[in-house]
């Protein structure tokens, strides 16, 4: 619980926040035609990914301006504490110099080169072989993306290909989970699991079969973790079944699943899913775009957080801090030997022009030695569980139904009814009044549905995550105050 005098420091830093979204506000105010002019020229023209079309051309968007650490500042002069982290990337904080001066330097020295043409470059071949040195087991190899989601499309290409050159061509269907986010081209969309996402105006592949969300929470009632576990591996195995093992190339999984809830599976999920994978002769891609590089106070989580060593691991964003756009799809020297091995004519037809892009592995390369130099998978694994504690004290707040997550990778789930587990209507969009509320209290959080997920940069001290939850429970509550004046809740 917050106490008297937490509460009041957490007031004053709250009038702080506002305090500055106020002062900034009026200095900034011979530059409001400006910002004006800019949010007008975004509203008519630009095109946000994942928009609410509708909502996008009534209202607009908030405009940002700068960065600088764990703080975003927008056009009006408003400060917020992203709390978002970007979008589960920013790790090392925003508007660093070191990190300025390794991509300018980079840019001087060789600002492009295409690996279609067999040509290699320094900083590539440096990260590759750094992040071989990091991943689990023999991961030893890496091809270079331009994200997570064509990490994702590098991974099926490579296990699709790993199949076919063993004689086992047949091995096209994919094996996935409900609730899963893989990403937003046609793989990782397909793959994705989330059913709000599945438009029905557009087309998906059929190669993927999903299976349940091991999210505990949500589990039949009466049923331990210990049997939840039993059932969801049963599931794989039955799926398997269904689908024919001499059918199923892959199974792909985020160790955490993350835009899906937040979701830490039960205790042993992921040896035991690989364990059948493995029985199955079936491959195991862990999609590490976000508990990758930190997140959970680790370089990769597979092995070190679950106690796996995946064929293929993918990741993204925390690889450069997302500073600039790349993406990894790391695998075994296995595969490589398999695929390596043939001389049909057999070739890896998957790339794009910005595969291994100089710029943004040098971004790579500066980017883990910050996080090295300064300790922050330590410093993660020190605030991480502080993370946890305080945002437990919110569950005496009636909406409040679940807190979970794992060091730097939170979420809160609201609820109508926190004992009978019932959620508010889709479209009340509970995530998104919440998020208003702390919006006004300069704190940047994500809504999702009936969620609000965190996962703050990862030099995070616990004074902020204090304001986070500070903020976070004042927003609830005036969210709360406002469904009960509206007459949509009665709690
Ligand atoms: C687990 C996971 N995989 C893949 C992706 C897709 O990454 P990108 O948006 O860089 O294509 C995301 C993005 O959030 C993700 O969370």
């Amino acid at each position: 619980m917050i106490d008297q005098h937490t509460t009041q420091s957490m007031k004053q830093t709250t009038d702080q926040q506002i305090g500055v979204k106020m002062k900034v506000s009026s200095i900034a105010k011979s530059d409001k035609a400006d910002a004006e002019t800019i949010w007008q020229k975004d509203k008519d023209h630009h095109l946000h990914a994942w928009s609410d079309l509708h909502a996008a051309k009534e209202e607009g968007a908030i405009i940002l301006e700068r960065g600088e650490g764990c703080y975003i500042y927008d056009t009006n002069g408003n400060k917020y504490l992203d709390s978002v982290g970007g979008l589960w990337c920013n790790n090392i904080g925003l508007g660093r110099a070191d990190m300025a001066q390794a991509i300018a330097d980079q840019v001087e020295q060789l600002s492009f080169n295409s690996t279609f043409n067999d040509l290699g470059t320094v900083k590539a071949a440096e990260l590759a072989a750094k992040i071989a040195e990091l991943a689990p087991g023999n991961l030893n190899r890496v091809h270079f993306t331009t994200g997570g989601s064509t990490a994702i499309d590098a991974a099926y290409r490579l296990v699709e290909l790993y199949h076919y050159v063993r004689g086992n061509p047949s091995k096209k269907q994919f094996i996935s989970r409900k609730d899963a986010y893989h990403g937003s081209t046609m793989v990782g969309a397909s793959l994705g699991g989330k059913a709000g996402d599945r438009q029905s105006a557009l087309s998906y592949l059929q190669t993927i079969h999903h299976i349940s969300n091991p999210n505990y929470y949500r589990a039949p009632e009466g049923m331990s973790e210990a049997e939840f576990l039993d059932f969801l591996v049963q599931e794989l195995e039955d799926k398997i079944h269904e689908v024919g093992a001499e059918n199923v190339g892959a199974f792909f999984a985020e160790p955490i699943l993350g835009a899906g809830g937040v979701v830490v599976p039960p205790a042993g999920y992921h040896k035991r899913t690989w364990e059948v994978c493995k029985a199955h002769d079936i491959l195991y891609v862990s999609d590490e775009v976000v508990t990758a590089f930190g997140r959970l106070g680790h370089w990769f989580a597979s092995e070190d957080e679950f106690g796996i060593v995946p064929d293929i691991i993918t990741s993204a964003k925390g690889i450069t801090s997302g500073v600039l756009p790349l993406g990894a799809c790391i695998f075994s020297d296995d595969i490589w030997d398999v695929i390596s091995a043939d001389d049909s004519g057999v070739y890896f037809s998957h790339g794009v022009t910005y595969s291994g892009h100089p710029v943004c592995c040098a971004a790579a390369l500066k980017n883990i030695e910050i996080i090295e130099r300064e300790g922050i998978l330590e410093h993660v694994k020190e605030v991480g569980p502080y993370f946890g504690e305080q945002l437990e004290t919110l569950l005496d707040l009636p909406i409040v139904g679940d807190v979970r997550g794992s060091q730097l990778m939170r979420c809160v789930e609201f609820v109508e009814d926190q004992k009978t587990k019932t959620d508010f209507p889709e479209e009340l969009n509970i995530g998104k009044l919440v998020h208003k509320h702390a919006d006004q209290r300069g704190l940047m959080i994500r809504p999702i549905v009936n969620l609000t997920v965190m996962s703050p940069p990862l030099v995070i001290t616990k004074e902020e995550i204090d304001f986070i939850v500070f903020a976070l429970r004042e927003s609830i509550i005036a969210t709360m105050d406002e469904l009960r004046e509206k007459g949509l809740w009665e709690g």
